[in-house]
């Protein structure tokens, strides 16, 4: 299942470090080439020997050796991988990649690497539980890392709870799953969605929004994912959690959308499901404003940029398929029609958000894909299907 495929492994210093040897041998048996890292720590806990010996390779431990630079070089390392895997993925290694520290050569590697990078967290339930580690945990997934999450039971500690390195088996299985997404139709491809709300403040505590939930473009983010796109999610605020294996830009207003979204061009296609703020107040105000001081009936408001629409006018830019949402409480087909034109997209889905249907904030959505000349009407779905369904459309699309 791996046949030809290079894996850097890069090995950290826990007591888990042994079953990297077992690692290695695995992904070899289903036809990986392995070369190994380790860390100083890693090192005191298995030898380079046995690492070289399992890998035919030398096991590269030092970022100043003179001959390693001179024959590999750190730079060349962290490129001639199709994937590098962190097993066992300490709480160390965790925060320095997440803050971009660089000063040895796993971390050196894993900042210079345009590789995917797939980690393989192990240690003591406390420091795994740790506010701290949990926030490098999610910056790391919205850099776009994958993770194969650690198992319950008894520590080598002797603690109970989560912090074991997953199964040697279900690390292979991730691996094998990782590269079978090259293989999906729209792998390559690049996608932005946006999804969620925007919130405009108006003082340091009160904001304008709308119901928007961001089920409905998470769900969609996951599909395209799931069909092997690279996908860029920048949401709005939301409740829900950053979904695995996509990137993920989290902004409040539209005009941090705008910025982020310019920010991820080039793209194939831009589909944006966010319910942006159409309004902001001219003058946001620095300090709470106070009740019977300020004139709240006067609260002046200017027009926020429109997403969609600068995104499907930006000349050479413009992603070869741009997709607009309508939400609408009447003359649905009619309003998303109106949209398409105004908008200069090329579809757009509209959906009936008048307040019976629980669109907004709900599981369930029904739609209307509208293009140039033609629209389809489906029937009530979840909004997992709908993106699932959507998916689909836009992969047929995309790939002749
Ligand atoms: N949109 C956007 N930027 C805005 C407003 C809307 O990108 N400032 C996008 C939404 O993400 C959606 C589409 O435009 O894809 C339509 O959004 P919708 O709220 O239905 O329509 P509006 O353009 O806001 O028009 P109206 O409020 O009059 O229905």
């Amino acid at each position: 299942m791996l046949h030809g495929k290079r894996i850097l492994l890069i090995i950290g210093g826990g007591i888990a470090a042994y079953k990297a040897l077992d690692l290695i041998r695995r992904l070899q048996d289903q036809g990986a080439s392995v070369r190994g890292i380790l860390t100083k720590g890693g090192s005191e806990f298995i030898t380079p020997l046995s690492v070289a010996s399992l890998t035919g390779d030398k096991a590269y431990t030092d970022l100043f050796d003179l001959t390693d630079e001179a024959e590999m070089g750190h730079i060349r390392l962290s490129r001639e991988a199709d994937l590098v895997l962190v097993a066992p993925a300490t709480a160390d290694l965790m925060a320095k990649m997440a803050n971009g520290l660089a000063n040895d050569l796993a971390s050196t590697a894993l900042l210079a690497t345009d590789k995917p990078v797939m980690l393989c967290p192990a240690m003591n339930v406390e420091m795994w539980d740790k506010p701290a580690t949990q926030r490098n945990l999610k910056t790391l997934l919205s850099d776009g890392a994958t993770v194969v999450p650690p198992g319950e039971g008894m520590l080598a500690c002797g603690e109970m709870g989560a912090g074991r390195l997953a199964e040697v088996s279900d690390i292979v299985e991730a691996v094998i799953k990782h590269f079978g997404s090259e293989t999906k139709p729209l792998s390559g491809q690049l996608f932005i969605v946006t999804a969620g709300p925007t919130h405009e403040d108006i003082d340091p505590v009160r904001y304008i929004a709308n119901k928007s939930s961001g089920k409905q473009g998470y769900a969609l983010a996951e599909a395209l994912r799931d069909f092997g796109a690279k996908v860029t999610l920048v949401s709005g605020p939301t409740s829900l959690s950053v979904p695995e294996g996509v990137s993920f830009v989290a902004v409040r207003s539209a005009r941090d959308m705008l910025s982020a979204v310019e920010a991820a061009l080039p793209a194939d296609a831009a589909i944006c499901v966010a319910a942006v703020a159409d309004y902001r107040v001219a003058d946001q105000a620095n300090q709470k404003l106070k009740k019977g001081q300020s004139d709240f009936s006067q609260l002046a408001l200017i027009e926020n940029p429109d997403i969609l629409k600068t995104i499907s006018q930006v000349g050479a830019n413009r992603p070869t398929l741009v997709v607009g949402f309508a939400a609408e409480t009447e003359n649905v087909l009619e309003n998303g029609q109106a949209k398409l034109a105004r908008k200069g997209c090329d579809w757009i889905i509209a959906n009936d958000v008048s307040l019976q249907t629980n669109v907004m904030g709900g599981d369930e959505n029904s739609i209307i894909i509208i293009k140039k000349d033609t629209y389809k009407t489906f029937d009530k779905m979840t909004k997992k299907d709908v993106g699932n369904l959507l998916a689909t459309h836009i992969k047929d699309c995309l790939i002749k």
